[in-house]
């Protein structure tokens, strides 16, 4: 089988992971889907978040995808079996390879409510690094105002201000964007943060997970412009609008095709 990663998310966030793979990678075959008629994902039960999984794996399945990527953490969080269940190929997740890129002991996690609620960012991190203080913050109006456009509202600025005192009152060294839409506000949350706090994208550590599969880097070698050349972008509503946001993250306004998970093809 020839390598074609599928991934997917609720809505613009897993471009994010799409990118930090294409620009380590180059223009890798590529499938996205993003589940725009029902995101946000995050403020949903466990269960629909898990029948949600099962049907977006299948119609990646249906796509002939080589490895799945899971770019979104609250499926990850919730339904990490189910997709492995239904995909009949490896699955790749983001809460593993952002466990593995904590070196602090006083750690903040920025994350959906289910992902928060699920425990699963403070079970892996402490897994892999015992005694590192895990300090949650679930940020329920990050999603929906980012998927509305403007990244640079006062609303947006007071959400973030709000999410990050917990984490300051811990005096955390390092925050994980437990939520692929959320390196989106990198440059806000930047601002709002202590220079010597380091932000994680969980993004940059499945990217190098995929080396073994696509090649590992010269060492030195600049990150590859991004390439949309061998990526189909599909949404299951609004393909016009999903273009047009996508388009100050990907460099240039891709071409977007509306599906439906429920037809195939
Ligand atoms: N971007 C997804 C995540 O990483 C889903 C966010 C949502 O739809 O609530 O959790």
């Amino acid at each position: 089988m020839s390598v074609c990663l599928g991934l997917f998310d609720s809505g613009v966030g897993g471009l994010t992971v799409l990118r930090s793979i294409l620009q380590r990678h180059g223009p890798v075959p590529t499938v996205y889907l993003g589940d725009t008629a029902r995101v946000p994902y995050g403020s949903r039960s466990p269960a629909e978040i898990r029948s949600i999984a099962a049907e977006v794996v299948a119609w990646l399945k249906h796509q002939h995808v080589s490895t799945v990527v899971m770019a979104c953490n609250t499926t990850n969080a919730l339904a990490r079996d189910v997709a492995e269940g239904q995909a009949g190929v490896p699955v790749v997740g983001l809460i593993g390879a952002a466990a593995a890129m904590v070196r602090e002991t006083r750690v903040g996690v920025l994350a959906t409510p289910a992902t928060v609620a699920s425990g699963a960012y403070r079970q892996s991190i402490e897994a892999l690094n015992p005694g590192t203080l895990v300090v949650q913050q679930a940020c329920p109006n990050f999603v929906p105002l980012i998927e509305s456009g403007d990244l640079s509202s006062q609303e947006l600025r007071e959400e973030a201000m709000g999410y990050l005192t917990p984490l300051l009152e811990a005096s955390v060294e390092a925050v994980i964007l437990g939520c692929t839409h959320y390196p989106l506000l990198e440059p806000l949350l930047r601002s709002l943060l202590p220079p010597d706090v380091r932000l994680i994208d969980p993004a940059e550590g499945v990217a190098r997970q995929l080396d073994a599969l696509l090649g590992y880097p010269i060492p030195g070698r600049p990150e590859r412009p991004l390439s949309l050349e061998n990526t189909r972008l599909c949404v299951t509503a609004d393909p016009e609008s999903f273009a047009r946001r996508a388009t100050p993250w990907l460099g240039a306004r891709p071409i977007v095709e509306g599906i439906s998970l429920r037809r195939e093809g």
